[in-house]
């Protein structure tokens, strides 16, 4: 699945040039791409609105970048799902019938938008498929390396328990949604770390990522386990690690064990502050929305040289085979990365985490 070769001196070399202007305008013709100017539209679909980063970093960067790219004439029109499969469908319909000039799909359930797809292709509506891997004839696929980003969650996992961890230790797995495959990628990833060296007591899907959810299957597995006999909880994201603590707490357990989570949501990046969560990991969002929106511009104005620079590497969905694609670099979010992570690239100033609810918590760890 995870194939992957980046020339990172290449392409920035290929991107400064069009930078300055030196490419031309126009494609090659061969592959006759679409040439527009800068008055175009992109139609941007994202999945949900629980996890805090659609709304906050994705859309409105997305915005700003492809209004830089186009001198402030080219416009974002955004739908958010809210986690329906159905709801999405209709949004991109009504992106295609709007005549929308690009569709950046971020999609709730990935295979089940593959008809939509083919629709706006059909249409002769270009679809980069946006974080997650939809299906159908995609033009180009951008997002972090998914798997990555799972065996970064096991390896801080098995890092937590610290050099006894042994089969001994029982785990608890909630991991996504079904209907994402970036979920079954993350699961992948952090079970090449965990097998063989814990024992995965209970594992979980968690429907529409929704953190009651996680909150109630947790729940579950302190009865099945029992609430002193939990090594340690791997959480896909930071949503659901926040309902896996609540469960946690309710139990009783006094001593939280290690629980894992993504995203670096503000209010995870404070419970690791704290101490209640183990780690998060980071994904530098201006990177992913950047890439897409000059991904999207790129695909429009014809700048196909510029466009094969921003889509070095390739995957294969279901559905389509060497899908031009980026995947993008992930890092651990612990203690003691906050401040060259998420501070570092401005997602959340320091002020911002360390509340006085979390100052001196912030101090203990050096975060001021
Ligand atoms: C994934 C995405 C994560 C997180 C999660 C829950 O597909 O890559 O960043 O948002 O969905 O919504």
């Amino acid at each position: 699945m995870r194939r992957i070769a980046l020339s990172v001196a290449a392409s920035t070399m290929t991107l400064s040039l069009a930078g300055c202007g030196v490419l031309n305008a126009t494609g090659d013709g061969a592959s006759a791409s679409p040439t527009k100017g800068d008055d175009i539209t992109v139609g941007l679909l994202l999945p949900e609105k629980a996890n805090t980063r659609y709304d906050k970093f994705d859309y409105p960067i997305i915005k700003a970048k492809v209004a830089q790219l186009t001198k402030n004439k080219g416009k974002v029109e955004y739908a958010n799902a809210d986690a329906s499969p159905s709801r999405q469908a209709e949004q991109l319909r009504n992106m295609i019938d709007a005549k929308v000039d690009v569709i950046l799909l971020d999609a709730v359930d990935a295979h089940g938008i593959a008809q939509g797809v083919k629709k706006a292709k059909d249409a002769g509506i270009p679809v980069i498929a946006y974080d997650r891997l939809a299906e159908g004839p995609i033009d180009a696929y951008i997002s972090f390396d998914n798997e990555l980003v799972g065996e970064v969650q096991g390896r801080s996992l098995l890092e937590a328990l610290g050099p006894g961890a042994g089969t001994s230790d029982k785990i608890v797995m909630i991991n996504g949604s079904p209907t994402d495959p970036n979920a079954r990628q993350f699961k992948e990833g952090a079970l090449s770390e965990l097998n063989g060296k814990v024992t995965i007591a209970e594992s979980y899907d968690t429907t529409k990522w929704k953190p009651e959810i996680a909150e109630a299957n947790m729940a579950k597995a302190i009865a099945e386990i029992g609430k002193n006999d939990i090594a340690g909880v791997y959480s896909a994201n930071d949503g659901m690690a926040g309902g896996v603590i609540k469960a946690l707490k309710a139990a009783g357990v006094t001593q939280l064990p290690p629980v894992t989570g993504q995203d670096a949501e503000l209010d995870a990046v404070q419970r690791v502050v704290s101490g209640e969560q183990y780690m998060s990991v980071y994904k530098s969002y201006p990177t992913e929305a950047e890439a897409a929106a000059q991904m999207a511009v790129a695909k429009l104005q014809g700048k196909d040289i510029q466009f094969d620079a921003l889509t070095q590497d390739r995957v294969d969905s279901p559905t389509v085979k060497n899908v031009p694609s980026r995947l993008l670099q992930v890092s651990a979010l612990t203690r003691h990365t906050i401040k060259d992570t998420v501070v570092a690239d401005g997602i959340y100033s320091i002020d911002e985490i360390c509340t006085a609810k979390y100052r001196a918590a912030c101090t203990a760890i050096g975060l001021k």
